[in-house]
């Protein structure tokens, strides 16, 4: 038998706890549980869900009761009850504590591995029967699969042990203690032990048994480990699969013809695994006392020529960052959830998961070899809050820690080891650099030689087989492209990934396409996984999704946590969307009636696609067809000849868009799925114009001009036919984004500290002149804020020619200007005159994608059409996904709910829009936003429900946004997405439009 387990974690740990409590604060990782074995369900075993409600008695200390209500008999009836699995923190409704949010910083003192008094400790109890057909013969192991953070199990009044690692599983022998009926099973978990240090992970403390509970019945001869090795080798084409189990047994694999004994080698021709095509093999292990079903797919993982190669080929990971989340019920996640992450993964061009910053529920594993993902597994561990103190006593480099570093390594290896989907093994997040690390290291070569191990803390890269980083700049990664990184000798020959990068919090992440430009220039470059996948938003009844410090934490980061490409309920963000189209698989461009369509994936032709195209006037789609795209094979291009377009007014702007579609259903989306488009243009528009034909008058208290008046002393627009304007004005300011808020890790520089300080959110307006032309009405003014010798002139010059009145903004700066401008446009109010209609919102709450907040009573200035970048926000380094085309939303579709309100919403490359009853042309295209607060009560809100909705629509036209950028974690805005304080000329023409 060629079954190996690990020397040090060979058998179930002898003896029992030390004494009362005292295992909580021991740095080993527990005793009396059994080795860790691959996770999986058996076709024929019994199992009993131990799942549902439990008695539940919350201590504010380890030893503030006794162990008596582990003994059968013990009446629990006055305890409350809790769901398990749960977080006990989420239920209750704060009778059970609350929950905490920190980033790195440890909540309590660090005091290694001590832990405070007050420990929050949930004694749970659960009676339970055996079902009548449950085998007399065998043995039953009980398996947790995960509890936070320390857990004591007792059975019938029997202590089993103890264990730490919340997310990894554990399992006791308990075949000795059942009987049929009146089983006790008891759990005492405390919130803090010696193993909180090891897990210091950037998301929510959250104490709990979490995942589920489960009897297993363990017939005799029945397998105690299996490791499936199915390797392919993609010269011959032929897989070679292998089944060591530590119980002799059969494999079979009806579909390969295969019957072969465990341990023998047999060889197969196979369709391979991969993300891309992830062929799976049904199989079984029978055994003398069980049948395992298998799921079988054949890949090999090598390191080669300094490449990650998977079947022979490098692989290019377009990659997320997933934490496991729910918004009601924490890291407790049921399989429709799970399969929801990864149906949405799959339909956004992601093709792989890192597991951050712990192994996931196993099931999430089975989702990923069936759907293909590629997956980065990690181990339980983070240290980070150890930086604090210079990683002084950092467990990992502390030999007495390094039973417990060993014992997570090997918990997540075995368990996780059948998935093919699992491709690299990650040691941990920022844990420092360590002993503990390289023996973790070290075990995992040794018992898995065919994955690679991956860990971002050590630049060195002393223990892995891949140079990784997170948010590293555009240039460093370039530098690293061309390899010209430094390092040790080591680190240079191996690949690169940003295991970490464009971090999605709030508005963002900006400058990811920029990163793909890299990542496909540079073959050592196999790309990056974004910062994170979902909000960790906590459903609350008042503030509609909770952050750190709601909860009233004397520690927190406040939103910190919510920096997803999904909102908590899982609608996506804008910026999944971005990565969509940033990560698509094939690549579209075209000129000239010519289209260059390029197979961009690792491994799959594109067969599996059908082409359309169509061709836009102004927008609006005229024609459309199909095009015959050759099934070319990854890295080919092909260039094809689009149809002679159709005839078109003069003057009219032409474009052709050419779409990816899926040709047939897949396991993760429907038949005409766009998977990738690309648009460019045939014919350029002709500019708006406005030949000026109407002269200034100046009637009592106001000034008239064509369709317009305005106020007579200071020249502010009123209206333009029947419609109220509120006085269109210079505006560079924007509620500031999470990124704006970020402090640029090279430069140091935090933008809307230097904005706030320089006072760009409180511009006053001094008005300088306002002079009647004989066709124009010119305003001057000079807009600067207080304090400060800084300021811009501004020049508003209103022509007419008769029925239409156009605007012509120039800006000069003046002084030294040494920052860029957030925004540059003008903002106006549109009020719902006349129109009787109610506009307020009752909850506050935009009702755009994901506040699942009820939408407000329509007012009169509500729907919005427009030609240009949609159908969704785009700034500039966050437009790839802008699409240009004709698009309608109400004001409230067209925001987006981040949960700090924030910069949102903006729709870029706008030719024309239509809102309450004006069309507004830009010259040259801008940047539009309409909201129904204004921008000070959007930079003061801190949670949605703090947008109260007035009467009035605010309408942003902006000529230029500043970009956006990954500032809330890493690199700032590119230099050529700055908007520079520099003399600038835009215009707009405005018309009434009827009905
Ligand atoms: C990284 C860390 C993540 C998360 C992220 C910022 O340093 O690994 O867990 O904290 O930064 O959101």
């Amino acid at each position: 038998m060629s079954f190996r387990t690990s020397p040090a974690l060979g058998s179930a740990r002898a003896g029992g706890p030390p004494s009362a409590v005292d295992y909580v604060e021991d740095v080993s990782p527990g005793s009396g549980a059994l080795p860790p074995r691959a996770w999986y369900a058996s076709s024929d075993a019994k199992a009993l869900s131990l799942d549902g409600a439990w008695r539940f008695r919350l201590s504010a200390t380890v030893d503030a009761e006794d162990e008596s209500f582990a003994e059968e008999g013990y009446d629990a009836a006055g305890w409350a009850e809790v769901t398990v699995p749960g977080h006990w923190v989420l239920q209750g409704e704060g009778a059970f504590g609350l929950p905490i949010y920190t980033n790195h910083l440890y909540p309590f003192p660090v005091d290694p591995p001590h832990v405070p008094t007050e420990n929050p400790t949930g004694d749970h109890l659960r009676v339970f029967d055996l079902p009548d057909d449950w085998p007399s013969e065998g043995g039953a192991v009980v398996r947790f699969d995960g509890v936070e953070s320390c857990a004591r199990v007792w059975l019938n009044g029997t202590d089993l042990g103890e264990f730490k690692g919340s997310r990894l599983a554990h399992e006791f022998a308990v075949g000795h203690l059942l009987k049929p009926k009146g089983n006790v099973l008891a759990v005492r978990v405390h919130q803090w032990s010696a193993g909180s240090y090891l897990e210091d992970q950037d998301q929510w403390w959250l104490p709990g048994i979490f995942r589920e509970v489960t009897l297993l019945h363990r017939p005799a001869g029945s397998a105690l480990d299996f490791f499936v090795h199915a390797s392919y080798d993609h010269v011959s084409g032929e897989g070679t699969l292998r089944v060591d189990s530590d119980v002799d047994g059969r494999v079979l694999v009806p579909a390969l013809d295969i019957d072969v004994a465990t341990g023998e080698p047999v060889t197969a021709l196979v369709a391979p695994w991969s993300a891309e095509s992830p062929r799976l093999y049904d199989g079984e292990l029978v055994t003398e006392g069980e049948r395992i079903p298998l799921r079988i797919g054949f890949r090999t993982v090598v390191l080669e020529d300094g490449l990650i190669k998977v079947n022979g080929k490098a692989v290019l990971f377009k990659g997320v960052n997933r934490h496991e989340w729910h918004p009601e019920k924490g890291r407790t996640l049921d399989l429709a959830t799970m399969r929801e992450d990864v149906l949405l993964m799959k339909r956004h061009n992601i093709n792989a998961v890192r597991t951050s910053h712990y192994p996931p529920h196993p099931a999430f594993l089975d989702l990923c070899d069936e759907y293909g993902l590629w997956v980065i597994d990690e181990c339980d561990l983070e240290t980070h809050g150890f930086t604090e103190q210079d990683w002084r006593d950092n467990p990992v480099d502390d030999d007495r820690w390094t039973p417990a570093l060993l014992d997570r390594a090997a918990r997540m290896v075995e368990r996780d080891k059948n998935h093919p989907s699992v491709v690299l093994w990650s040691l941990g997040n920022e844990a420092g650099t360590g002993r503990g690390l390289t023996a973790m290291a070290e075990w995992i070569h040794g018992r898995d030689p065919e994955r690679l191990v991956h860990y971002e803390g050590d630049w060195n890269c002393r223990d892995t087989d891949v140079y990784s980083r997170m948010y590293a700049d555009h240039a460093e990664v370039e530098q690293i492209g061309k390899e010209l990184d430094g390092g040790t000798l080591g680190r240079r020959k191996l690949p690169f990934i940003q295991c970490e990068y464009g971090h999605a919090m709030g508005n963002g992440p900006g400058g990811i396409a920029d990163y793909q430009e890299l990542f496909a220039k540079y073959e050592r470059l196999q790309g990056g996984f974004i910062w994170e996948w979902i909000d960790h938003g906590v459903k609350h009844p008042e503030l509609g999704y909770a952050y750190g410090g709601d909860f009233g934490e004397e520690l927190h980061d406040g939103n910190f946590v919510c920096d997803g490409l999904v909102f908590p309920d899982r609608t996506p963000s804008p910026g999944l969307l971005e990565y969509k189209k940033v990560v698509e698989p094939v690549s579209i461009e075209g000129s000239d009636g010519t289209v260059r369509v390029t197979n961009k994936y690792d491994f799959a032709d594109l067969s599996a696609l059908a082409f359309e195209w169509s061709y836009q006037v102004d927008g609006e789609t005229v024609e459309a067809g199909t095009l015959s795209v050759p099934a070319l094979a990854p890295g080919e291009s092909a260039d094809l000849k689009l149809p002679e377009p159709p005839a078109h007014l003069d003057g009219s702007e032409t474009r052709w868009t050419v779409r990816a579609l899926l040709a047939a259903d897949t396991a993760w989306a429907p038949k005409d799925h766009v998977v990738a488009w690309g648009q460019f243009p045939a014919v350029a528009g002709v500019r708006p114009s406005l030949v000026p034909s109407a002269s200034p008058v100046r009637e009592e208290g106001r000034i008239t001009l064509g369709p317009a008046a305005f106020d007579g002393r200071t020249g502010a627009l009123r209206t333009i036919g029947g419609v109220a304007v509120e006085n269109p004005r210079l505006d560079v300011w924007r509620a500031t984004t999470d990124n704006d808020d970020g402090t640029e890790w090279k430069s140091g520089l935090c933008y809307s500290t230097l904005w706030r300080t320089l006072g760009l959110h409180r511009m006053r307006h001094r008005l300088v002149g306002v002079e009647l032309e004989s066709q124009a009405l010119v305003v001057r003014t000079r807009v600067a804020p207080a304090a400060r010798e800084v300021g811009l002139a501004a020049e508003y010059r209103w022509t007419s020619d008769g029925s239409r009145l156009k605007l012509t903004v120039s800006v000069t700066p003046e002084g030294q200007w040494t920052v860029p401008l957030p925004r540059l446009g003008v903002r106006l109010g549109l009020s719902a005159v006349g129109s009787g209609a109610g506009s307020a919102v009752d909850s506050g709450v935009a009702s755009g994608v994901a506040s699942g907040v009820v939408s407000p009573v329509a007012s009169a200035v509500d729907e919005v059409k427009w030609f240009g970048g949609g159908p969704g926000e785009a700034y500039p380094d966050t437009r790839a996904a802008s699409e240009v085309g004709r698009w309608s939303a109400t004001v409230d579709q067209l925001q987006t709910p981040y949960l700090r309100p924030q910069e949102n919403g903006a729709r870029a490359d706008v030719r024309w829009v239509e809102v309450g009853g004006l069309r507004i042309e830009g010259d040259p295209e801008f940047s539009f936003a309409a909201r129904r607060w204004t921008t000070e009560q959007l930079d003061a809100a801190t949670h949605l429900t703090d947008l109260v909705a007035g009467e009035t629509v605010w309408v942003n036209l902006d000529h230029r946004h500043h970009g956006i950028g990954t500032a809330s974690c890493g690199p700032g805005v590119l230099p050529q997405y700055h908007l520079l304080a520099e003399p600038a000329e835009f215009s707009f023409v405005f018309s009434e439009v009827s009905g």
